[in-house]
């Protein structure tokens, strides 16, 4: 999602990407209060996806059809591409109104099937293939971030600001492991590499809100292998209008390599992650 649109003025896009976030936003909330009124209920797995670990529940059902409702039932001329739809990641279907939205309706589903609170509801609208709007919400943290491309990004309504980056043995890096056991066992090598070399390691459970720590100052850095656009689309919005960098890199094995830190640490950081074997090769 970066092809660039020639078709709009930068007043017209602006004007677009703040209507667009006002009803993102507006949805996330609802979706929000559903989710946790579901969780307060009982939650527990519906359906596993690529491995035993990778599960859904009927809460991000649930909430991807209302997300879709609303959304949809606003801007009927859009496409849409959901975490739990059967929409196609790479090729959705053409939107007459150029805009895509780009959905997950729970980022972090297995904190949320445990009851911990770091679990999101991510929507990101793109607009001829560039991602104009985001808002992440997390209802277990009270916190929502929003951002809109070249507006700025926000936490709770406060802009956030550009951030020097600290020295790699002081950095905090945040990171992800797919549901792939083989996948799995890779990324730990390349974790165990990088640990000598930064502060510490952290895996919380949600790459969206793992992209908003970085925007935040949470933590220095990310680095996973395999997130979806739902996963990012919204909170890398958020992390590159706070300053930082958020590399997505193909790879051959078909999986996305993340890679975000603040501007200023950025080809260090993405050094180092060469280094420690994150980047699949060709055997993977
Ligand atoms: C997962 C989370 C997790 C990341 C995985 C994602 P989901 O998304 O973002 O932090 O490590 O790669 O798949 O399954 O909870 O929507």
């Amino acid at each position: 999602m970066n092809a660039p649109s020639g078709s709009q003025t930068s007043t017209d896009t602006s004007d677009t990407a703040a209507a667009l976030l006002s009803l993102a936003v507006a949805t996330a909330r609802e979706a929000g209060e559903l989710i946790v009124s579901m969780r307060a209920r009982g939650v527990e797995v519906a359906a596993t996806k690529s491995s035993l670990s990778d599960v859904v529940t009927e809460a991000d059902r649930a909430c991807e059809r209302l997300v879709r409702e609303r959304l949809l039932g606003n801007r009927p001329d859009d496409a849409f591409i959901g975490e739990e739809s059967d929409g196609d990641e790479a090729a959705p279907r053409p939107a007459p109104s150029g805009v895509t939205w780009i959905v997950d309706p729970i980022d972090g589903t297995v904190n949320y099937l445990y009851g911990l609170p770091d679990y999101a509801v991510s929507i990101a609208a793109a607009l001829d293939g560039e991602t104009v709007a985001g808002v992440v919400l997390s209802p277990g943290r009270d916190l929502e971030y929003t951002a809109t491309r070249g507006g700025g990004g926000f936490r709770n309504g406060t802009p956030l600001a550009q951030r020097a980056s600290p020295a790699l043995a002081q950095a905090l890096v945040a990171t992800g492991f797919g549901y792939d056991a083989r996948l799995r066992a890779r990324q730990g090598r390349s974790v165990a590499r990088m640990l000598p070399y930064v502060r510490d390691i952290r895996r919380m459970g949600s790459c969206a809100l793992d992209l908003c720590a970085v925007a935040e100052g949470l933590v220095d850095a990310y680095v996973e292998e395999g997130p979806h656009i739902w996963d990012h689309a919204a909170a890398g919005l958020v992390a590159r209008e706070a300053g930082a960098i958020l590399e997505v890199s193909g790879q051959e094995n078909g999986n996305d390599l993340l890679v975000c830190a603040p501007e200023p640490g950025f080809a260090e950081f993405s050094t180092l992650v060469d280094t420690c074997g994150f980047r699949a090769d060709a055997r993977d």
